[in-house]
C-alpha cells in the first residue's frame, strides 16, 4: 500500500474541533452533572433549576410505589441479570411484564429488550430481509436508522409526516421490492409532532406494507391511559408492530416491541441485539411494571401531563416563539443558527433553567432549536418561572417581538419542518 494512504487511526480524534470549539466559546451544554433531582428540578453546578429538558413525562422516577418496587426488585433478584434472556437472564419478572404490557398495548405478544435503542435496531434489523424495503420518515430517530443501516434490504425516505410524498415514493418503487415497512415515530422526539397514523394506514394497505410505529414518546402520554399513537386515533390495531421505550415515560431503562406472536417469535429466535445482550435489570424491570399498574390506576398523571403541557404550547405561542405548532408535551423552539441556540441554552441556564439546544445534523442547517419538554409533576410556579425568562431571552435574541424575524422563521419551519408555523 502506498505510503500516503496510510495515517494515524486516532488523526480523525485530535482533529475533532467542533465540540472543543463550543467548549471554549463557554457555551458547551452537554454531559452537564446533575447532582441532584426532584424530577421537575435538578441540582447542577451547585444551583437549583427548572428542568424543561427531560423525557420524564408523567413524573414516575419519584413516585413512592415505584421506587419501593425497584427496591423490592434487588431485594428479590439482586442487582443484574448477568447474561442474555436467551440463556440464564430471563425472570418471571420480565416474562410479567411482557404479560401485562401485551394487554395495555392490546397487542398479541411482545419482546422485552435491555434498551429502547437496541429494540429498533433488533427489530428492525430482523424483519428486513434481502429484496424487501423500508419507507422512513426522514426525522425518524437516529435509533431506527441504526436499524435500517443493520438491515440487508434497502431503504426509502419520505419527507416528514407528509403522506403525499409518501404516496409517491410507494407509487415510484414499490413493485421493486418484496416485503415492505413504513416506519416513523409516533411522537417525533425533535418536533413534537404526531404522526399521521391514520393515513399512513391506508396507504399500507393500498401498497401492501405492513407499519411500525416507534412510541417512545408517546407510551405513557397519548390515548386514553397512555397506551400510545394507534390509541390516540382511535385505531388500536393501526399499527403492525409498536415500540416503546421505557427510559421516558416509564421511568426507567429498556424497550419493547409489540406485535403478532410470529413476528415476536421471530425476532426472539433471530435478532442478535436481542440475543447477544444481557437483560434488563431486575430494578428496571420492577420500575416499569409499577409504572405500568400506575398509568391505569392513576389517571391524574396523565390528566397533569396534558393540563402542562397546553399552558406551555400556548404560552410560548402566545408570546411568538415559533413552536412548529407542537401539540405534544415536545415544545421546540426555532432559534436558526447553532450558535445562537448555544447561547440562548446557555443563558437560560444561567438564569436557572435546563433545556438543550439541537443543533445540525439532528435538524438541518440554520434550523436549530431549544428543545423543551414538559411533565405531570411541574408546578404552575415553575413553569411561569421558565416562562418568564424563555420570554426574556426570546425578545433579547429577536426571536419574539419581531415581525420580520418571526416571518423568517415561519419560512423556516414550513420548507424544513413541513409545518405552518405559528408565528
Ligand atoms: C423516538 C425514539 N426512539 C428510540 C429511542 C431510544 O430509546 P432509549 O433511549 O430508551 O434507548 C429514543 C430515545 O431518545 C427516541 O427518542
Amino acid at each position: 500500500m502506498a505510503d500516503k494512504l496510510m495515517s494515524d487511526l486516532f488523526d480523525k480524534c485530535v482533529a475533532f474541533e467542533d465540540a472543543k470549539r463550543v467548549q471554549a466559546a463557554g457555551v458547551y451544554p452537554f454531559f452537564r452533572p446533575i447532582e441532584s433531582t426532584s424530577g421537575s428540578s435538578v441540582v447542577t453546578h451547585g444551583k437549583r433549576r427548572v428542568m424543561i429538558g427531560s423525557n420524564n413525562y408523567l413524573g414516575l422516577t419519584h413516585h413512592p410505589r415505584v421506587q419501593e418496587a425497584a427496591k423490592r426488585a434487588i431485594d428479590e433478584f439482586g442487582t443484574g441479570c448477568t447474561g442474555s434472556r436467551f440463556l440464564n437472564g430471563n425472570l418471571a419478572l420480565h416474562e410479567q411484564l411482557e404479560k401485562e404490557l401485551c394487554k395495555f398495548l392490546g397487542k398479541e405478544d411482545c419482546l422485552i429488550f435491555a434498551t429502547g435503542f437496541l429494540s429498533n435496531q433488533g427489530a428492525l434489523s430482523t424483519l428486513m430481509g434481502r429484496g424487501d424495503v423500508i419507507y422512513s420518515d426522514r426525522e425518524n430517530h437516529a435509533s431506527i436508522i441504526e436499524g435500517q443501516r443493520l438491515a440487508i434490504g434497502d431503504t426509502v425516505k419520505f419527507r416528514h409526516n407528509d403522506m403525499e410524498d409518501l404516496e409517491r415514493v410507494l407509487k415510484l418503487t414499490r413493485n421493486k421490492f418484496q416485503g415492505a415497512l413504513i416506519v416513523a415515530d409516533g411522537i417525533f422526539s425533535m418536533s413534537g409532532d404526531i404522526f399521521n397514523l391514520p393515513a399512513a394506514r391506508a396507504l399500507a394497505d393500498k401498497y401492501n406494507c405492513r407499519l411500525y410505529i416507534d412510541d417512545a414518546h408517546a407510551l405513557g402520554v397519548l390515548g386514553p391511559r397512555g397506551e400510545g399513537t394507534a390509541h390516540h386515533f382511535n385505531m388500536p390495531d393501526a399499527a403492525d408492530v409498536v415500540m416503546g421505550t421505557f427510559s421516558k415515560s416509564f421511568a426507567s431503562i429498556g424497550g419493547v416491541i409489540a406485535a403478532n406472536k410470529d413476528v415476536i417469535h421471530y425476532i426472539k429466535h433471530k435478532s442478535r441485539p436481542f440475543i447477544f445482550s444481557a437483560a434488563m435489570p431486575p430494578a428496571a424491570a420492577a420500575t416499569v411494571l409499577e409504572c405500568l399498574r400506575i398509568v391505569q390506576e392513576e389517571p391524574q398523571h396523565l390528566a397533569n401531563l396534558w393540563k402542562n403541557a397546553t399552558k406551555m404550547s400556548n404560552e410560548l405561542q402566545r408570546l411568538g416563539f415559533n413552536t412548529l405548532n407542537s401539540r405534544t408535551p415536545v415544545v421546540p423552539l426555532l432559534i436558526g443558527d447553532d450558535y445562537n441556540a448555544f447561547l440562548f441554552a446557555q443563558k437560560l441556564y444561567d438564569r436557572g433553567v435546563f433545556a438543550t439546544p439541537v443543533v445540525r445534523p439532528a435538524v438541518p442547517e440554520g434550523c436549530a432549536l431549544l428543545r423543551t419538554s414538559y411533565m405531570a409533576i411541574h408546578t404552575d410556579e415553575e413553569l411561569d418561572y421558565a416562562l418568564n425568562v424563555l420570554e426574556d431571552l426570546g425578545r433579547e435574541f429577536g426571536i419574539i417581538g419581531n415581525q420580520d424575524r418571526q416571518q423568517e422563521l415561519a419560512a423556516l419551519a414550513q420548507a424544513h419542518f413541513g409545518v405552518q408555523a405559528s408565528a
